[in-house]
């Protein structure tokens, strides 16, 4: 009842949205049946699906905007996250490639996955519904086995933590005919499964829907997450393992702030610890994922050492809180180097290209501790193969048990980074050789940190689901641990 009560309180709010959206899909289509259109329409899904290049151009190059529909539905505004919202859109299917199925090769069964996965059935309002996407009556997921009924994740700042869209679209997509590795298999009987999945977008909720409007007590992405957390109390599989098989996403830092506390015991999905308390995210019960990176990626287009003129590459916000202070304190020590680069600067219209080319140009990027210990900063310079020199003593790092980091980062302590001259010194003393045997590792790396639909081998949503797998016996043995007095319990009741 309260579920119901909410969606429809929601779909009221959603009806302007939904409008602008069927505006730009009605350029959309013109744009696509028109025969002057820019791309055809497999190119554009290509490249939707390996990377964020269209996106990236359509808003950031201003001789362009012209020609663009995305532009004249909306003009440039101001230099704020709303103008780079341009997204990774999926457009309507045309003509001939009408379905766009993507064919199915192999059999994904529960003896091939590696991981079976419940996904509660929440209504779309705490997922696609979010995105603007409303099904037919009772439709609870989009179509995934056909990418034009997919709605898009909007692109720009909010991408870099749309994690909990690339798994969810990968457990629809399980049990239908798309080609992906079988590691995750949703399964409809929840005993059947190792983990609950809950398909919850928080961080597009806290993203999007922060704010209070009006005469509304409290924000939507409160409301939601009340809701849930009101939802998950009253499911038996929770009552269960109280919760400590769930599966949560909420990689934005501030996401699920509510509920959190409340949801604690569950495995959570997070960009960091930061912004936690011990005792409800640790890496014993957690996992860390990689950002999704904003800049483009390389591919095997990637500057070799002495294509890349700048020795050290940094651009951020100075003025951070926490663990910030440091940056203040490297700037005013890099500042006068000639080869370093090292500016502050928010994300403007030019921020992520100009980022991008910056990194691809640089051999060594600078990732400094923010008001956050990590930052979709580490994940661009990975996807630009510049080597990262990381320089926060509290940073947790993705599939670490997977992966050594030090075979292409350079660690340093936040106290040595200070001293005058270490970090330039430092630096300068890695021969080309060594530089090259970081850059030749990064390049073999790097698809572990790209998110994208339909999931491929190894790419970062099999290395979560892979993550998640290699914590589920930990989870078995705390259960069956709790389970040692039940039958006491009864004899006691006899
Ligand atoms: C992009 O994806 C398509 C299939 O979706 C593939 O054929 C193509 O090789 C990919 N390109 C790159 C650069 O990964
Ligand atoms: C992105 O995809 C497009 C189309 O497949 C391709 O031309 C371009 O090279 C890709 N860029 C990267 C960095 O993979
Ligand atoms: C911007 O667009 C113009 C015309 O389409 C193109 O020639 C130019 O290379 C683009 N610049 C960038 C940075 O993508
Ligand atoms: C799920 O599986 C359990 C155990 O195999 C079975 O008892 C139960 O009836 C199943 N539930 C449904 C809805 O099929």
């Amino acid at each position: 009842m309260q579920l119901r009560a909410l969606e429809k309180r929601i779909s009221f709010f959603y009806i302007c949205g939904l409008s602008m959206i069927l505006l730009l899909l009605s350029c959309f289509f013109l744009w696509n049946t028109s025969n002057d259109s820019l791309f055809p329409q497999s190119v554009l899904v290509r490249m939707l699906a390996n990377n964020t290049s269209f996106a990236w151009k359509t808003v950031n190059n201003d001789s362009d905007q012209n020609n663009h529909p995305y532009r004249k539905v909306s003009p440039p505004g101001p230099a704020d996250l709303n103008t780079l919202r341009t997204e990774i859109s999926l457009a309507p299917a045309t003509g001939s490639e009408d379905e766009m199925r993507i064919n199915s090769r192999r059999l994904c069964d529960s003896d091939h996955a590696s991981l079976r996965v419940y996904m509660y059935d929440l209504p779309p309002t705490f997922h696609f519904g979010l995105l603007g996407w409303k099904g037919r009556a009772g439709q609870l997921w989009p179509d995934v086995s056909r990418v034009s009924s997919i709605p898009s994740y909007p692109g720009g700042l909010n991408l870099q933590h749309s994690i909990e869209y690339w798994l969810t679209l990968d457990l629809l997509s399980s049990d239908s005919s798309v080609d992906r590795p079988c590691s995750a298999l949703r399964v409809m009987n929840s005993s059947d499964a190792d983990v609950i999945f809950v398909p919850f977008f928080s961080s597009l909720s806290y993203n999007r829907h922060s704010k209070v409007h009006g005469k509304e007590k409290m924000s939507m992405n409160k409301l939601l997450q009340d809701e849930l957390v009101r939802f998950l109390l009253r499911q038996e599989e929770w009552k269960q393992s109280r919760g400590k098989d769930h599966l949560i996403v909420a990689h934005h830092p501030n996401s699920m702030l509510d509920a959190r506390r409340k949801l604690g015991s569950a495995m959570f999905v997070l960009a960091d610890f930061g912004r936690y308390p011990a005792e409800i995210a640790n890496i014993k019960k957690d996992i860390i994922a990689p950002y999704r990176h904003v800049v483009n990626s390389l591919g095997n287009e990637s500057p070799p050492f002495d294509g890349r003129p700048i020795l050290m590459y940094f651009q951020g916000a100075i003025h951070r809180k926490d663990g910030g202070a440091i940056r203040q304190e490297l700037y005013q020590l890099l500042k006068d180097e000639k080869d370093v680069h090292f500016s502050f600067g928010t994300v403007r219209r030019n921020g992520i290209s100009s980022a991008g080319h910056g990194m691809a140009s640089s051999k060594f990027c600078l990732n400094i501790a923010g008001d956050t210990p990590s930052s979709n900063r580490l994940f661009d310079a990975i996807v630009s193969h510049c080597v990262p020199v990381i320089i926060s003593d509290d940073i947790e790092l993705p599939f670490e048990d997977v992966l050594d980091y030090a075979e292409f980062c350079v660690f340093v302590r936040a106290s040595d980074a200070v001293k005058k001259g270490f970090l330039v010194k430092l630096l300068r003393r890695v021969s080309q050789d060594e530089w090259t045997k970081m850059w030749m590792r990064l390049k073999q790396v790097s698809h572990h940190f790209e998110y994208q639909y339909p999931s491929r081998e190894d790419d970062a949503v099999q290395m979560i689901w892979g993550a998640v797998a290699r914590k589920i016996s930990s989870v078995r043995l705390a259960l069956n641990r709790e389970k040692r007095f039940r039958q006491s319990s009864l004899d006691r009741r006899s």
